[in-house]
């Protein structure tokens, strides 16, 4: 089979050291892939007032997949690199669906004291190119009293029916069969309202998963104290933001949570990324962990039909999560890599 065309996009802070863990076990796992590096973000930014070149945007169409660090530096702006460069990836590369499992494997700690795998085990399917997200927005007085800030939220019939399509798809796959829509269906009355019927008009397709509704601050809560509520939840781009920081934190930490941005229909390369940010309070100290990142490769092979690959990488996360559980010392960055690279290798 031909090698797979692979574009790294390490980005700032800890992306650059998750990042070459991440490579390395794609290496380990006998996969042939042909990486090339792209140096966006903070430092090309500063050094060239550049964050997304057309041409480079035009050159990443042309490769299978993306591998993704972290993108956001304490140096720039709030936003420059969140939307200019991270955003208008999801965009430009149509990535609607941000798929972001929240999966507590064996032996990992979660805060939630007695909460067992079983209990945590589901796949929010966020929309990643609309909402807050997506929507015009702007400022009149700015610096006065009288400022006024608006920013909408931008929520087509289309957009949100393709990404409820692919979440009852996955619900029918899984064996609890479960599709819960997290919304704020009580206040916002337009949106709401469009994510609501497409649910339930495209539901009557799916008889065999049962669907639920959950509004986003009464999710939030169960989310902590009853997470074996869900098996698959369909959301919009901000909710799906929020809520996915919550889950991984009680899915063992943010250091573990994977994520993919997701285009089903293939007119592009879909990008593969930790849910995690670039985390400038530990960059450069070796102390980030890779796994997240790790587990993010693995859902990069599956996308690409690698599934032996995937598992075996899963596997190898996996057995390493058991050990930590141990009693084990804290390891450094490259420690945990070098660590499933040696399992996903053996
Ligand atoms: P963050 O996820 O970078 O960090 C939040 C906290 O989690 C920090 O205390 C950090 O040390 C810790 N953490 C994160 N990843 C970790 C890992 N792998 N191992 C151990 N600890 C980890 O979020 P933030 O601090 O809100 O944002 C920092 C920057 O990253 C901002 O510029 C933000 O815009 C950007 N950001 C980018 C992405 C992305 O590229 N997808 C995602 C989130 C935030
Ligand atoms: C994430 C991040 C991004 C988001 C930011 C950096 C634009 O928080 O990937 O979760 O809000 O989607
Ligand atoms: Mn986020």
């Amino acid at each position: 089979s031909r090698n797979i065309r692979l574009a790294v996009i390490p980005g700032d802070g800890i992306g650059t050291e998750v990042v070459a863990e991440g490579l390395k076990v794609l290496d380990a796992v006998g996969a042939k892939v042909e990486g090339t590096h792209y140096d966006l973000g903070a430092e090309r930014y500063h050094r060239t007032g550049e964050t997304l070149p057309d041409a480079v945007l035009d050159e990443l169409r042309g490769y299978d997949a993306i591998l993704l660090g972290a993108v956001g530096d304490p140096s720039v702006p709030p936003g420059v690199l969140e939307r200019d460069l991270l955003l208008r990836l999801r965009f430009e590369l149509d990535h609607y669906v941000n798929l972001r499992p929240v999966k507590l494997f064996p032996g990992v700690e979660t805060p939630l004291g007695k909460a067992r795998p079983e209990d945590i085990d589901m796949i929010v399917v966020r929309e990643g190119t609309e909402s807050l997200y997506a929507g015009a927005g702007g400022v009149l007085r700015r610096g006065t009293p009288h400022e006024v800030a608006t920013q909408e939220s931008l929520n087509t019939a289309f957009g949100v029916e393709r990404v409820v399509r692919y979440a009852f798809d996955q619900a029918l796959a899984r064996p609890r069969k479960k599709l819960t829509l997290v919304h704020k269906t009580n206040v916002l009355t337009y949106a709401g309202d469009l994510w609501a019927r497409t649910v339930d008009r495209v539901g009557l397709e799916y008889p065999d998963v049962r669907t639920d509704y959950c509004h986003i601050d009464a999710a939030s809560m169960f989310f902590v104290n009853q997470p074996e509520r869900f098996d698959v939840i369909v959301t919009d781009n901000l909710f799906g933001d929020i809520i996915t920081d919550i889950g991984a934190a009680v899915a063992g930490g943010i250091g573990l949570a994977a994520s993919g941005n997701v285009n089903p229909d293939r007119t592009a390369p879909s990008m593969f990324e930790p849910v995690h940010g670039s985390a400038p309070d530990i960059a450069g100290q070796g102390k980030a962990d890779p796994t997240a990142t790790i587990l993010s490769v693995a859902m990069l092979l599956s996308h690409l039909g690698l599934a032996d690959e995937a598992a075996r990488v899963e596997r190898a996360v996996a057995d390493d999560l058991l050990e930590r559980q141990a009693g084990r010392a804290a390891r450094s960055t490259r420690e945990i890599g070098d660590a499933i690279t040696a399992r996903v290798a053996g």
